[in-house]
């Protein structure tokens, strides 16, 4: 079966946030019974960690969560991912300039910063639009990914069920 929507996160390095991404908003699909329908995968926009497993802080923070990174390895955003992908998110301001910059006129899906899914916080309050680049700072930033990737992957799965008219077991 072809899945109704592809959903690309899209980071620098693609071994800390988009991964972290990508791991919680597969679960939350499974959970929901949509794996069928949704296809999920993660990229950076950067080449330095092509073939690279994310960054163990990564991975064991999203193991605490209950996630699991292990099977991810990065890969690098290419041209051919605009017509594979109707959803491409980026973790932060420079990633969506960056993947606006490669993306053919020709490209009809969406391509938003990740965080615009979080609906339970208020973003002109809080300032929190983009996920915080994790890799030069310490255990906190990493626990940041998860709960930010937490609550706008579910505010993603509520938007899609309704825009694609999908029918899960969990909503
Ligand atoms: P990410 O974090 O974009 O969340 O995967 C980074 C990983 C590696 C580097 C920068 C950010 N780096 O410069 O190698």
């Amino acid at each position: 079966m072809q899945p109704a929507v592809s959903v690309l996160f899209v980071c620098l390095g693609n071994i800390c946030r988009s991964p972290t991404a990508h791991g919680v908003f597969q679960n939350l699909v499974d959970k929901a019974g949509l794996a069928d329908a949704i296809y999920i995968d993660s990229c950076g926009t950067g080449d330095w960690h092509i073939g690279h497993a994310p960054d163990e802080r990564a991975t064991q923070k999203a193991a605490q969560y209950g996630y699991d990174l292990s099977s991810l390895r990065a890969r690098q955003l290419c041209a051919n991912d605009f017509s594979q992908f109707n959803v491409l998110l980026a973790m932060d301001k420079a990633n969506l300039r960056d993947m606006r910059a490669l993306s053919p006129t020709s490209f009809q899906g969406k391509l938003e910063l990740f965080l615009s899914y979080d609906r339970a916080s208020d973003k002109s309050a809080a300032g929190v639009d983009e996920v915080p680049d994790p890799y030069y700072g310490g255990e906190q930033g990493f626990d940041e990914v998860v709960q930010l990737t937490e609550r706008a992957a579910r505010g993603l799965l509520e938007e899609l069920v309704r825009e694609y008219n999908l029918s899960s077991s969990s909503l």
